[in-house]
């Protein structure tokens, strides 16, 4: 089949690597369509790559982190096409018809990315073995490794498959009935990816919903899966390869969000937005610390293969400090970095717990954030599950500095947003910019489009 290939190329760049200024004083306007979502770009290569025939995916984000789960699926025998733009081509032989990779399957800096394929690949009929970088080595398995085992995986690895590097011999499984504790929508998609090729129903309750793409992609392919609450039951299935529209990833809007907030005068566009619910809370809790300036408009038709998506308008708005309300947090896990943002230039102190999970992310992001916040020169307390942050009202008394982003993408774009609210001869520095490629290329230019 005709098509590119060259946009598979090896990552630059590594820890520490990159670097980005940011000069205070900025105006903020103009109209951006921010790239597709990470989470449903995963999971449409997923699904695609264990669907039988061809899966055509338009909108699709290639970052690293996502380049990485295509190339997985390369590995495995799925042939991968890019005809035009963001348009991927997948033409699958069916899970069934996947073969053994000859190599380790490398998932970079990817949580999503080797969480979800340890779910695929505990029921395969051949061997993998999955790594990371540095920093996903470090990081949990133990909450897929040990759910997928009760469903008769057999997967090894450091202390029996608590980190990576894991080995993973695929097996028959059967359904299994998991609470998801952990509130993680990685671990839900994981088990329930295992279920589609299990015996028998396999179910997922909740305590919150978290994130939902997996459930409303899953009978886009055909599966067969019911939600009832927050219970989610999938039966094992036979997918089919089909169309898929990526609409653009509200957690890099979240950036442009928060900038246009922060902005005296700003009047900022952001179009093609994911309105998923289950990722919005930043809104609820922006609008609930007194923005009065976001203003969501849905599209018509109102989704995308059953995921929502509309436009923002951002201008300026004050905004007071409030105690976030936990129930909000998984709705909006990744956006707290830049949350702590709009915090600092907020009256009053904003109050985060029930957060312990950004301890185990891309790095420890409440010490992440609270370090870089305190270098500028915001008052910042630390909890083994969150933050208090003493906003200081729109002009806050903050100067340049030297920050690290400790190679986190999330905090990285942070504090670039912090920096454009410096006064007129400041900037910042920060460091590890590098990483920013795994959610959001293209970051620096869009960036540069709309502050001046
Ligand atoms: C994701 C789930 C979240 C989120 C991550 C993407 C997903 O992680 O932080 O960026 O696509 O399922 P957890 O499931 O660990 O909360």
């Amino acid at each position: 089949m005709a098509g590119r290939t060259d946009f598979l190329k090896e990552k630059k760049g590594g820890p520490d690597q990159g670097r980005m200024m940011v000069r205070g004083g900025n105006h903020v306007h103009g109209t951006i369509v921010v790239p597709g979502d990470k989470s449903i770009s995963h999971r449409s290569v997923i699904l695609g790559g264990i669907a039988e025939g061809t899966t055509r995916i338009e909108g699709f984000l290639q970052s690293d982190d996502c380049l990485n789960t295509l190339k997985a699926f390369q590995s495995l025998g799925v042939s991968v096409n890019r005809p035009e733009g963001s348009v991927l081509l997948l033409e699958s032989p069916g899970f069934r018809g996947l073969k053994e990779p000859q190599d380790v399957l490398d998932f970079g800096n990817s949580g999503t990315a080797v969480r979800l394929m340890c779910g695929v690949l505990a029921g395969s009929s051949f061997f993998s073995v999955l790594t990371g970088d540095q920093s996903l080595r470090t990081r949990p398995m133990a909450r897929v490794t040990d759910p997928l085992k009760r469903m008769g995986a057999h997967i090894d690895g450091p202390e029996m498959g608590k980190r990576l590097p894991l080995a993973i011999r695929g097996v028959g499984l059967s359904g299994i009935n998991h609470f998801n504790s952990h509130k993680s929508a990685q671990v839900k998609s994981a088990i329930l990816l295992a279920g589609l090729n299990a015996t028998g129903p396999t179910i997922v309750e909740e305590p919150v919903a978290t994130r939902d793409h997996t459930e409303r992609m899953i009978p886009v392919f055909g599966g067969s899966i019911r939600r009832d609450g927050q219970t989610s039951t999938v039966q094992p299935s036979r997918l089919k390869g089909c169309n898929i529209r990526v609409p653009g990833d509200f957690s890099s809007a979240a950036f442009f969000i928060v900038l246009g907030l922060l902005t005296p005068g700003s009047n900022l566009r952001l179009e093609g937005v994911g309105l998923n619910p289950t990722r919005t809370a930043l809104i609820t809790v922006l609008n609930a610390m007194g923005a009065r300036s976001i203003q969501v408009t849905p599209s018509t038709p109102d989704s995308v293969e059953g995921e929502p998506y509309g436009t923002l308008d951002i201008g300026f708005s004050e905004l007071t400090g409030i105690d976030v309300p936990l129930e909000w947090i998984p709705n909006m896990i990744d956006e707290i970095p830049i949350l702590a943002v709009a915090a600092a230039f907020a009256r009053g102190t904003t109050r985060i717990r029930g957060a312990a999970e950004l301890r185990v992310k891309e790095s420890d992001r409440l010490r992440g954030i609270s370090e870089a916040l305190s270098a500028v020169g915001i008052r910042v307390k630390e909890f083994p599950d969150g933050l208090a942050i003493e906003g200081q009202g729109p002009k806050p008394r903050i100067s340049g500095a030297v920050v690290q982003s400790l190679n986190d993408h999330r905090i990285a774009m942070s504090m670039a947003v912090l920096g454009t609210r410096l006064p007129a001869e400041e900037q910042i520095a920060i460091l590890g910019t590098d990483y920013i490629s795994t959610s959001f290329p293209g970051f620096t230019k869009l960036f540069s489009q709309v502050v001046s």
